[in-house]
């Protein structure tokens, strides 16, 4: 460090800068009960996951050695694929080691110059990074707004591919997007409709594929976007589409082809997860059911809470410092929920973001809420 004096003052000068604005991030394991994962569905720690992932390992060792397009390939990440895919029923799906990367692939493989790019103004990183490093022109249109999005499609300059890029439930909001309405626009307009659906799928539709199925809007989604490191309690992600696509990202996706592949063993875990997912919908009832109990409890208790019935509950806080506060003292009771601030959220509105999962129990919704509306009075502004 010594030999780049400069570098080393600006760096100082960054942290110090993130200090005095209580925006300094910690990495904090797992300590309490769990209000702040996405593991909704309680299957980061199942059984069957464990053993089918230990069993690949046994089968299959520990690293893949190399690109899926060299020696990484194995028929297990084909066969997921083809599972994942007629869960989604789509045409095909493709398996990345990453949700991020799986974004920042499909929006540099289809959008090239000339096209243009509608993307909801809170979109998560890796949709914006993607789409920075896409060749094509970038419009942001308010959030969810149906209208303001057909506007610009109609006033959008002839030729060149639109694409509209959303999520379908947002991770830091919790809230649902009109998505039927996005898939009437793009039909008419022949955009081509983008979902991420990284905090829907496992949880969302009467299969378990996610709010496009929910919505019944699968034959006006281009691709989706499906991570399997929250729900499906593994890691990675699927997207899914239609054959001709996933061709394209197989041909063309630098982020597929570019990196060294999953170790084949989470493909035994996420095997197991997807059979859950089918198989016992009673989780997502149980999600569902509680999601709604610790809202009721929350709005009970006199605290802020936006309407909506997923299971991400943001409690807005605002100041940063607030925040901060709020979560240390509801860890101290023992409670795992994270200060989320800023660049992660608009400035202004740190927030705790609640989310459940199905290991919790009535009693401890209720004891939580009530810990956290005495928690909140902590910086309250009269
Ligand atoms: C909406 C959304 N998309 C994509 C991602 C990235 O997924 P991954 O964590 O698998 O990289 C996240 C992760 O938080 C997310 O919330």
């Amino acid at each position: 460090m010594d030999g780049y004096p400069t570098l080393a003052r600006r760096i100082a000068a960054q942290q110090r800068a993130l200090g005095d604005a209580r925006l300094v991030r910690t990495p904090r394991p797992p300590q309490g009960i769990d209000l702040c994962s996405n593991d909704y569905l309680a299957l980061a720690r199942h059984p069957r996951l464990q053993q089918q992932m230990i069993d690949a390992v046994r089968r299959e060792g520990c690293g893949s050695t190399g690109s899926r397009l060299l020696r990484g390939e194995r028929d297990a990440f084909t066969g997921l694929e083809r599972q994942f895919a007629s869960f989604k029923r789509t045409g095909r799906s493709l398996y990345f080691s990453s949700g991020y990367l799986a974004n920042l692939a499909v929006l540099t493989a289809f959008p090239e110059a000339g096209d243009v790019i509608l993307s909801d103004e809170r979109n998560h990183a890796s949709l914006i990074d993607g789409i920075r490093l896409s060749a094509a022109r970038r419009v942001v249109f308010p959030h969810g707004d149906v209208e303001a999005l057909g506007r610009l499609l109609e006033q959008r300059p002839d030729g060149g591919q639109a694409f509209v890029v959303v999520e379908s439930l947002y991770s830091m909001d919790g809230d649902i997007a009109p998505l039927a309405g996005y898939a009437a626009l793009c039909r008419a307009a022949g955009a081509a409709l983008i979902v991420d659906e990284a905090h829907a799928v496992g949880v969302f539709g009467a299969r378990g594929s996610g709010l496009i199925e929910a919505c019944g809007i699968d034959t006006d989604v281009f691709v989706s976007v499906n991570t399997a490191g929250k729900a499906l309690g593994v890691s990675g992600a699927f997207v899914a589409g239609p054959a001709w696509a996933i061709e394209h990202l197989v041909q063309r996706a630098r982020p597929f082809i570019f990196s060294t592949a999953p170790p084949p063993a989470v493909a035994g875990a996420l095997d197991a997860s997807l059979s859950i997912v089918a198989g016992e919908p009673e989780r997502r009832e149980t999600l569902s059911r509680l999601s709604a109990r610790l809202r009721t409890r929350l709005i009970e208790a006199g605290l802020s809470v936006p309407c909506g019935t997923s299971q991400i509950i943001p409690v807005l806080l605002g100041e940063n410092e607030r925040a901060i506060q709020v979560a240390q003292a509801m860890q101290a009771q023992g409670f795992d929920v994270r200060a989320i601030r800023p660049p992660s959220v608009p400035l202004g509105t740190a927030r705790l973001r609640l989310t459940v999962n199905i290991g919790l129990t009535d009693e401890i919704i209720d004891r939580f809420a009530a810990a956290l509306a005495a928690a909140a009075r902590i910086g309250e502004k009269t």
